[in-house]
């Protein structure tokens, strides 16, 4: 119990739910054997691979299942056989008997235990529905035959159980009766009428032919009918696979394209900012360097010609422009910056001031 998770846990208690307690050898008392409320499942003291015995009161092993795969039994262990043909398990698991002739008792919902009439090839239920078994039905715990024809009187059997949908508890009521098959019994006037087209008026899914009464209260098809769709619905589909295949790409595409276009721009730009800044550089050197020729000699003293003086355009055009506007001229720098100024002498000599007032 410690180790159990709550999924386990809950198992455990649904385990529990299902069958009694009480293990192989154990007493227990077949007054307490019932129906469980709300599922109406057999329920004795005994556990679920075992059975209470009248003539001692302890609970023994089953000697017989009716399900292929019985529940409580561990995988691989030998499980009770099943009973032959003609013969039936009791709920309890008992013993096989043999079936029930009419008029026995019988339990809930095991119209095997009853014995099918001789013509049983008539009256027998093959639609799956379970409306009888070879003929022959068990209602309100008496064994009878399917065999109630239409307008004749019939016998009704309602049972209640509790069912469970998203919105939480509901009562499901199962009406059975013993008309045979193609007739249902009415609840109310207790005789047998054909079961309902379908669009008819309806009172409960028994009455309809396609065994579903909707909640308009007309027969509807039936609820295992499979859905087919219009051919149109498939073109629809398939067109919207691909429609939204290319409408992503060719949406992708754009952007993208766009996106392109705005950084080429920006390239372009950056190549032209740079192309004119280059433009403007040699012409300001030989701006500088024809204002340094043409100013008067002064022995190789001036710092400016020997900082100009004798050098080649072409390697100074590879040097930062830092570096260029090295010793005096702060202004320079600056006047490099702008494009579209003139240099000449007379700024030359005061370049630091009027450099300061153009910005
Ligand atoms: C149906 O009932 C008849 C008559 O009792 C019996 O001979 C036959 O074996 C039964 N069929 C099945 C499948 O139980
Ligand atoms: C119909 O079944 C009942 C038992 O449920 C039986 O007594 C009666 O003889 C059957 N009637 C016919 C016509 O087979």
């Amino acid at each position: 119990m410690r180790t159990l998770t709550p999924t386990l846990f809950l198992l455990y208690l649904y385990h529990f739910c299902l069958a009694g307690s009480v293990n192989k050898g154990g007493a227990c008392s077949t007054k307490s054997s019932r129906l469980q409320a709300g599922t109406n499942q057999f329920w004795s003291d005994c556990n679920s691979v075992t059975f209470c015995s009248d003539t001692d009161g302890t609970c023994v092993p089953k000697r017989c299942r009716k399900d292929d795969f019985p529940f409580g039994y561990a995988q691989g262990a030998d499980l009770p056989p099943k009973c032959s043909k003609g013969q039936f398990c009791p709920d309890e698991g008992s013993d096989c008997q043999p079936a029930l002739a009419v008029g026995s008792p019988c339990q809930l919902n095991r119209d095997d235990e009853c014995e099918g009439p001789p013509n049983f090839k008539d009256l027998a239920d093959t639609s799956g529905r379970g409306l009888n078994f070879n003929g022959s039905v068990c209602l309100n715990n008496q064994c009878m035959w399917a065999n109630a024809t239409l307008g004749n009187a019939c016998v009704v059997e309602n049972t209640f159980y509790i069912a469970y949908g998203v919105s939480g508890e509901f009562a499901d009521i199962v009406s059975r009766g013993n008309c045979r098959v193609g007739l249902y019994c009415d609840s109310v006037k207790k005789v047998c009428m054909t079961n309902k087209v379908l669009g008819a008026a309806c009172g409960a899914d028994k009455e309809c032919d396609s065994w579903n009464c909707l909640s308009t209260g007309v027969c509807g098809t039936s609820a295992a009918t499979p859905r087919h769709f219009g051919v149109w619905v498939y073109v629809l589909v398939v067109f919207g696979i691909f429609g939204g295949m290319a409408g992503t790409l060719t949406g992708l595409f754009v952007t993208h394209r766009k996106q392109r276009d705005r950084e080429r721009e920006k390239r372009v730009q950056y190549w032209r900012e740079q192309n004119a800044f280059h433009q403007n550089l040699l012409q300001m050197r030989e701006t500088a360097r024809a204002s340094i020729l043409s100013l008067p000699n002064q022995s190789g003293t001036s710092p400016q010609s020997t900082l100009y003086g004798g050098r080649d355009l072409s390697d100074e055009l590879n040097t930062p422009i830092l570096q260029n506007a090295a010793p005096k001229a702060s202004g320079l720098r600056h006047y490099l910056a702008d494009d579209n100024s003139e240099y000449d002498s007379g700024s030359m000599m005061q370049p630091t001031k009027k450099v300061e007032g153009r910005f």
